[in-house]
């Protein structure tokens, strides 16, 4: 009926002024700054990631080395968008927000960017999607369908050799064919995960002592099925 509240109102309304007031507390401990996205002004916190503001404000950025509370390094260039007053291409994942800024995160310039770097990204991607490989839980192959970017166009380059999945614990697997080395899971599990070589051949792997350090939950944060569960019995190979 008009005019009257249903209780879902009621709890929406309480939540939404908590919501507010959570941010006028933050806003008085940190600056205010305005910038522009897609020629949108927008208010962000002072030492604000890009990404934080853009994806808050319901900007659409993808991401594959970058995972919200986690520790990551930018190295997939997946995220990138332009600096307007400067021409600069940026990672949205490691820049920080300075007052002023005019960011552009979308133009055709942008969108092939990301699909060349996806392009690269596949090139050590080497497995075959199949079971229990879904793309709904695979954030690479989504990207790949959305900037249609081709799977196989410097694969012959990889340097990483096909070898059976290694299980790390419980229903936990590792399937380096599918790897592509975002470094999440290195910089989120201590004396777990780390690097293996240099440049073109560099791998992430698990020492076999070091499998005890990993927990269950980094599944939810690699970008590909690399780190997968799998239910005991299914079959690897
Ligand atoms: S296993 Fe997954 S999280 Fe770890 S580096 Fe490879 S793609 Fe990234
Ligand atoms: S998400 Fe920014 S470089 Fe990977």
């Amino acid at each position: 009926m008009k005019g009257r509240l249903s209780r879902g109102n009621v709890i929406f309304s309480i939540f939404l002024s908590q919501w507010h007031f959570l941010l006028y507390i933050r806003g008085l401990k940190n600056n205010f700054v305005k910038i522009k996205i897609n020629n949108k002004e927008i208010d962000i916190f002072e030492g604000e990631k890009l990404i934080e503001a853009a994806h808050r404000n319901g900007v659409e950025i993808p991401t594959l080395c970058y995972a919200p509370g986690y520790q990551h390094q930018a190295s997939c260039m997946v995220c990138v968008v332009k600096n307007c007053d400067t021409g600069q291409i940026i990672p949205s994942c490691s820049t920080v927000v300075a007052e002023g800024m005019n960011i552009d995160t979308e133009s055709d310039e942008l969108k092939d960017l990301r699909r060349q770097s996806l392009e690269l990204l596949l090139s050590d991607h080497i497995a075959v999607c199949r079971p229990p490989c879904e793309p709904k839980n695979c954030t690479l192959r989504q990207y790949t369908n959305t900037y249609r970017a081709k799977w196989n166009k410097y694969l012959h380059y990889s340097a990483i050799k096909t070898t059976p999945p290694q299980h790390i614990s419980g229903n936990l697997w590792f399937d380096v064919t599918k790897c592509i080395r975002c470094g999440l899971c290195v910089y989120n599990s201590k004396d777990g995960f780390t690097f293996k070589d240099r440049g073109f051949g560099m791998q992430v792997v698990l020492p076999e002592e070091s499998v005890g350090n990993v927990d269950e939950s980094l599944w939810g944060i690699c970008p590909t099925q690399a780190l997968y569960r799998s239910e005991p019995g299914f079959l690897q190979d």
